[in-house]
């Protein structure tokens, strides 16, 4: 761990101080689903594993688990060895007897003249069956074989994935904002046999055609040697293709026709050992590859299902409208898995939440009577910004506000909490990530307090602390700023990095092995917290190669290799430059060859190529072009020098540099650069 990565005391400065706890109101706290604070106790790790046995308790096993935990071969922790389960009875199946006309999914269209279609858990049965019986009768999918979903925000999505996890055949879903280049790697990474797909969607007025970009999807799968079996295509409004892409065959298969003509009888669920993988999730990481992070059954499963119960406190009566796209690992264990565990109602929205106004959101919270909103602190800025007294002129009955992917600064907290939770609402700040299936670091709504700005204390079974550069603990309330690792395992951490065990323990159990803790297997987050003398936890940010765009993580290694396939880029360089809505946006850093063309058009280029590689959402703030970057001496660019130099801070001490020189010129060109704002903000979906 490099001491460069850990924040300088003037880094935690331009952070908000701490604030006072609230603490719960009684109206919340007393129908609350956490009243009793023993089940800290119960699992707490020092007295072993056993503690999560009640999670475990939550789901339906075929066979009952011989083992808590395996840790025989630690990094690769084994949950609940020996039982069996399979995911989509444990979302739906066990919920008919009693609950079958209950809705689990309100489909809510972005064009609002569209009717809201109600899903009920029966009729969700229904499709799910009938997709994983075509699935399993006419293309042979069986346990264990990959399907890459490249589905926008709609019903099939979630019935696609629960119709794979019907079947043991593990699941990667894209998000559909990603470009096709970027989903024709995962299709490969992942040897996926089919890819399933839409003709397109409607987001911020517009139709966005799927289809093409599946096109590019499979054409990249091709160029680096996989083939698909086959593209299965949806048809975003059944019974009228839309895309400009047709379908052809025999590769290419239209869905919905298809569906019409297959058996509805139920397909039977096929038992998985607990360990057994549920799904890929590929997260960005610090080099340039795309890491699929590959979960199991019936820890995540626990984790996740214990967490909406105990985080979001989440019950069958509420109605519960997650705003993140299910693309991503908040949509994954938050949208579907998560709430159908616990037989709740969500909404499930196409679109753009501003679209066609910002209350757009309030509107279908009022309408659909939301108790439970959960979203990211990008989208309660940009709303606090189109029209800050808006939420108060609707009436939906919010009980708990959940935030998640990125710091939320104690002023936009606030106004969360009066404005949209009218202080009747607990607001409810959780940290994780991909990596750990479910929340981390959270206050248990219903007895701990909550404080602005902090993500709060570890949950139970959490053995979070903090880690300064010589791998010694700091303690509660030191001040001081360390990376934040995590002890003991827990159920929700992922299996391992997919096809590539080695980069998981030195990803994830290097970094913290050291000093005293080297004979240890400590999580590393790889982001920077303080620790309060509370035990609450304030995270600063990553402290690697990735940068959290919109509460959205991308590789800066990513966004660099693309800029560097434009002819005439020597190199390139991508830093996070604050930004008033999405907290941080990508600025990249060019340095060109001699001979190259002018600046400008190059810059154009380069902004170009980062969208064709990973999609609009990392489209560069700004790129800008110098002639040489800073450097040290055995030639490594110093990203740091940059964001300062970018953020219009001092550049610290530079005479170690190669080129010292170079930071004045980096200087003029961010003046010149971000005063005209060549580019200007993206504008393109969070
Ligand atoms: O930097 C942290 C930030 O998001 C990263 C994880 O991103 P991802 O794997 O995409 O998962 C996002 C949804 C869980 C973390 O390493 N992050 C996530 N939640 C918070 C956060 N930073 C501050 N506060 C949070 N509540």
């Amino acid at each position: 761990m490099p001491a460069e990565i850990v924040p300088t005391e003037d880094e935690i400065a331009v952070h908000w101080r701490e604030e006072s706890r609230i603490d719960p109101p009684p109206s919340f706290s007393d129908h609350a689903q956490i009243r009793d604070p023993a089940l800290r106790e119960q699992l707490d790790p020092s007295r072993g594993p056993d503690g999560f046995r009640a999670y475990a308790d939550l789901l339906t096993w075929d066979r009952p688990y011989d083992r808590v935990l395996d840790d025989s071969n630690p990094p690769f922790y084994r949950w609940f060895t020996g039982g069996s389960l399979n995911a989509s009875v444990n979302a739906i199946d066990r919920h008919l007897p009693g609950a079958a006309n209950r809705v689990a999914f309100h489909f809510v269209p972005e064009d609002e003249s569209a009717p809201i279609e109600a899903i009920t858990y029966g009729e969700l049965s229904g499709k799910v069956n009938r997709l994983a019986r075509l699935l399993q009768d006419r293309f042979a999918l069986t346990a264990g074989d990959r399907v890459t979903l490249y589905l926008p925000m709609v019903p099939e999505l979630p019935i696609a994935m629960l119709a794979c996890a019907r079947l043991g055949v593990i699941h990667s879903v894209v998000f559909s904002g990603f470009s096709g280049k970027a989903a024709g790697e995962r299709i490969v990474d992942s040897t996926s046999r089919f890819l399933i797909t839409m003709d397109g969607y409607f987001r911020n007025g517009q139709w966005i055609d799927l289809k093409a970009q599946a096109d590019q999807a499979a054409r990249e799968s091709r160029a680096r040697n996989h083939s698909l079996e086959g593209v299965l295509v949806f048809e975003r409004t059944p019974g009228r293709y839309q895309s400009t892409s047709r379908i052809r065959a025999p590769e290419e298969i239209a869905l919905t026709p298809l569906l019409e003509t297959t058996s509805g009888d139920p397909c039977p669920p096929v038992s998985r050992e607990s360990n057994d993988g549920l799904f890929i999730m590929y997260s960005s990481g610090t080099t340039g590859r795309p890491k699929g992070c590959f979960h199991g059954t019936g820890g995540y499963l626990s984790w996740v299902g214990a967490t909406t119960r105990y985080v979001l406190d989440l019950r069958p009566d509420d109605v519960y409208w997650c705003m993140a796209d299910i693309g991503w690992i908040t949509g994954h264990s938050y949208i579907v898995y998560g709430p159908l565990l616990v037989g709740a109602t969500s909404v499930l929205y196409e679109g753009l939440p501003q679209w066609p106004d910002a209350a757009r959101p309030w509107r279908i919270s009022e309408h659909l009577g939301v108790t439970v909103l959960h979203t990211s602190p990008t989208a309660i800025r940009a709303l606090r910004r189109l029209d800050p007294d808006l939420p108060q002129r609707y009436g939906a009955p919010f009980r708990l506000l959940c935030t998640v992917g990125e710091p939320i600064e104690p002023e936009t907290w606030h106004w969360y909490h009066e404005m949209v939770g009218h202080r009747r609402a607990v607001v409810v700040d959780t940290y994780w990530q991909t990596e750990t299936g479910g929340h981390l670091l959270a206050t248990l709504p219903g007895i701990e307090a909550m404080k602005p700005g902090s993500a709060g204390p570890a949950l139970p079974g959490i053995t979070a602390s903090i880690y300064d550069e010589a791998g010694r603990k700091l303690p509660p309330g030191s001040g001081r700023a360390g990376i934040l690792g995590i002890e003991h395992p827990w159920p929700g951490l992922m299996l391992g990095i997919w096809n590539d065990p080695d980069r998981f323990r030195k990803t994830y159990f290097e970094p913290l092995r050291r000093g005293v803790w080297a004979d240890r297997w400590i999580y590393c987050t790889h982001d920077a917290a303080t620790w309060s003398a509370d035990g609450y936890f304030r995270i600063l940010g990553r402290t690697d190669d990735v940068i959290n765009v919109a509460g959205h993580r991308l590789g800066s290694k990513e966004m660099e290799s693309a800029a560097l396939t434009v002819p005439g880029i020597a190199e390139a360089a991508v830093v996070p430059y604050p930004d008033p809505v999405k907290g941080a946006v990508p600025l990249l850093f060019i340095s060109t060859q001699k001979t190259c063309g002018p600046a400008r058009d190059l810059a154009a280029a380069v902004s170009r190529a980062v969208v064709e590689a990973i999609g609009p959402i990392a489209r560069p703030y700004a790129v800008i072009p110098v002639a040489d970057l800073p450097k040290t001496r055995s030639g490594k660019i110093m990203r740091r020098v940059l964001r300062a130099v970018a953020r219009g801070e001092e550049a610290g001490d530079v005479t170690t540099l190669a080129n010292p020189e170079s930071v004045t010129e980096v200087r003029n060109a961010v003046a010149e650069i971000l005063s005209v704002g060549t580019t200007g903000p993206s504008g393109e979906r969070s």
